[in-house]
């Protein structure tokens, strides 16, 4: 099998027809523009078109008209209760909570990591009704054929991609993101020479994506490329698909350094994402949980419309200073070794 290596240049493909791809661009300038006008919008850059909003995702979502966003790639809370003020305060401050502040070697501080195993039941439940109402308001908002790609852990995945289809939205697929973690791998707590070769949970070096579709409104995915733009992933290349495996290094310290978000996802990955995702090469891309604004800086890069929200006023602050400078950031160039994600 050949994994794709992360690359975040990835070329344009002119294979598509001009006046298609036309439309649907008039189409999406038109809804950037309305959503511009509104009023808390950040205006990160007019050219490419790129927006945030200090929002709830959900909320927000309610209020957009329907079919008006051409694809959605977001990395969500995927415990909900690690971006609560309860454990929030907990991470800014450095101890407990949910946050696992992993141990320093190397001389090096790692970035602190959730712990999903901490869940309890009532808080699966809550998890599966939060992702079933955020997949409804995106089945509503996406136009037939839009993919949403959204990021997950082996822990949660099944839970989180189960509420998603029963909101309607068509199961296509996973990403499997390759990164070596600092989670799981750990010998039981107390009894760490008693058991000097147990893990209690493997070390883990993937991540699924799940890639899921709205059902297209044409009979066929190719009229509905051509009505909307949407309904399938953009190729590599005329020669080569877009591939479900990525091999991706943790997100680069220096990369870190421009947008100091706790869950920054690496832009080598997200504009492979990003550039699948909208398959004429064209359209409005939606990140309901920007975060420090990995997606919306992917989506700058390629040169595509996005728009993004976020809860956070901090992480709103921090993305709309960080997505210019992620957008121009280029691994080879930043030298450095990389840090734990
Ligand atoms: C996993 S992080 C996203 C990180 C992002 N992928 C990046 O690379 O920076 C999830 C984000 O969702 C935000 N969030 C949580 N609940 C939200 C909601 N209801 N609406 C919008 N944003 C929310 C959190 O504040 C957090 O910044």
């Amino acid at each position: 099998m050949r994994v794709l290596a992360e690359d975040g240049g990835v070329p344009a493909s002119d294979a598509l027809p001009v006046c298609q791809r036309h439309r649907v661009r008039e189409a999406s300038i038109a809804a950037w523009n309305l959503l511009a006008g509104q009023k808390g919008a950040h205006i990160v850059s007019r050219t490419p078109e790129t927006l945030l909003f200090q929002a709830d995702a959900l909320r927000w979502m309610k209020q957009r008209p329907e079919d008006s966003i051409h694809a959605i790639a977001t990395d969500p809370p995927y415990g909900l209760i690690e971006y609560e003020a309860k454990d929030h305060t907990k991470l800014r401050t450095g101890s407990g909570g949910v946050w696992r502040i992993p141990p320093s070697f190397d001389g090096a501080r790692r970035s602190p990591l959730p712990r999903f195993t901490v869940l309890t039941a009532a808080d699966r439940k809550r998890l599966e009704s939060f992702f079933g109402t955020f997949a409804r308001g995106a089945r509503r908002v996406l136009v037939p054929g839009g993919h949403l790609i959204i990021a997950s852990n082996p822990l949660l995945s099944s839970v989180v991609f189960a509420a998603i289809e029963r909101a309607g939205l068509e199961k296509r697929g996973e990403v499997i993101r390759l990164v070596q973690t600092l989670r799981g791998g750990d010998r039981p707590k107390g009894a760490e020479d008693e058991f000097a070769e147990v893990s209690v949970m493997p070390r883990s070096a993937w991540e699924p994506w799940g890639i899921f579709r709205k059902p297209i409104s044409e009979k066929t995915v190719a009229a509905n490329l051509r009505l909307w733009g949407t309904g399938g992933l953009r190729r590599v290349s005329a020669v080569e698909p877009f591939r479900d495996v990525i091999r991706s290094a943790p997100t680069h310290k220096a990369e870190r350094s421009l947008s100091p978000h706790p869950s920054l996802k690496p832009q080598g990955f997200m504009r492979q994402v990003v550039r699948a995702i909208l398959p004429v090469g064209e359209g409005l891309l939606y990140d309901p949980f920007a975060g420090g604004g990995a997606t919306l800086a992917a989506a700058h890069r390629l040169g595509h419309l996005s728009v993004g929200t976020e809860l956070d006023a901090a992480y709103v602050a921090l993305a709309v200073s960080g997505i210019l400078p992620l957008s121009a950031f280029e691994k080879r160039l930043a030298g450095a070794a990389d840090d734990g994600d």
